[in-house]
């Protein structure tokens, strides 16, 4: 696999983009939208310097990192000659199974469709194509060219000639691929998600402040990030989307998104990319935020 198509230039496309660019493929990165495509761009070349700036990278692999991507605004443009296309879209069931379809139709034959949902059916996605034996969930942790762990998904009909070659891949990035079946939240949404979801729970009860929540989690359970902090990153439009889709699934109210969270999406309140969320990130704060989970 050489060609890598990535479809969403936000919060995990571009890490997508990135970490493929650095290994050395060539990586044509789509979005919708032109501003988030420079956006994403910014952000990569923002982290790579702070990869350079710890010295395991030098400028000209920076310049050969950033060399190996192309954006695009149309998939019918991006995927012509495409091993492998990653979707990092946002988290809505109905646009993946329409992205599906649309990139079953333009990718060449023995293309694999890999996503990188958090929550949503792989099974329900692949039955949108026509080789649904070629889709699968690869799952990337945020931000992902610092988080080792990819969950490898398979569909019911995903086969075993694509999952290893999937498996494979994911080590030439420096991952580790962790094989997982496809019911809602995998393992890392099942288990983070109601732990999230409890956090805002405890805030909304007023048994204890922010910064106290996360302060409990942080110094008394080693975790490196707080519950709420956390969920800021993640984005709280996505924790949001990936608690109905477990809600959905197992038709249990255990995983009922707290009215706090639903509010605040609501509002607009996303965390880190709104600017807003359970902290302020206001243009300062948030570099430093960033800076800081890039030194981990
Ligand atoms: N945020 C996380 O921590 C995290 C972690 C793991 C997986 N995920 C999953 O990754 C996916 C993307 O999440 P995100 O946090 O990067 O979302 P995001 O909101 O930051 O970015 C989504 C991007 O998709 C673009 N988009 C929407 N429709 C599109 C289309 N038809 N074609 C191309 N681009 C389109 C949007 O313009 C936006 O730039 C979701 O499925 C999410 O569940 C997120």
């Amino acid at each position: 696999m050489k060609n890598i198509v990535v479809i969403g230039a936000g919060t995990m496309g571009n890490g997508i983009a990135h970490t493929f660019a650095q290994s050395g493929f060539k990586v044509n990165l789509v979005d919708v939208s032109e501003e988030a495509l420079q956006k994403g761009i910014s952000t990569i070349s923002k982290n790579l310097d702070r990869i350079i700036a710890k010295g395991n990278l030098s400028e000209e692999q920076k310049a050969e990192t950033l060399g190996n991507i192309t954006s695009f605004t149309e998939l019918s443009e991006a995927c012509g000659n495409a091993d492998l296309i990653v979707e990092a879209a946002t988290e809505n069931q109905d646009l993946k199974l329409k992205i599906f379809k649309q990139m079953d139709e333009l990718a060449p034959e023995n293309c694999i469709l890999a996503t990188n949902t958090s929550s949503i059916s792989i099974t329900k996605i692949a039955a949108a194509t026509k080789r649904p034996e070629k889709v699968i969930g690869m799952h990337f942790m945020n931000p992902v060219p610092i988080m080792k762990l990819v969950e490898i998904i398979k569909g019911y009909s995903t086969s075993k000639e694509t999952f290893d070659a999937i498996f494979e891949m994911s080590k030439t990035l420096g991952k580790v691929p962790v094989e997982v079946n496809d019911y809602p939240g995998f393992v890392a949404n099942r288990i983070l998600m109601p732990m999230i979801n409890e956090a805002i729970e405890t805030l909304y009860n007023g048994v204890a402040g922010v910064e106290e929540i996360d302060t409990v989690m942080k110094l008394g359970m080693a975790h490196p990030m707080g519950p709420l902090q956390l969920a800021d990153f993640i984005g709280l439009d996505v924790c949001l989307a990936i608690l109905n889709v477990m809600y959905d699934g197992f038709k249990n109210p255990k995983y009922a998104p707290n009215p706090l969270l639903v509010n605040m999406v609501t509002a607009g309140k996303m965390g880190v990319k709104s600017g807003e969320g359970f902290y302020d990130y206001s243009e300062t704060k948030k570099a430093e935020k960033v800076a800081r989970m890039f030194q981990r």
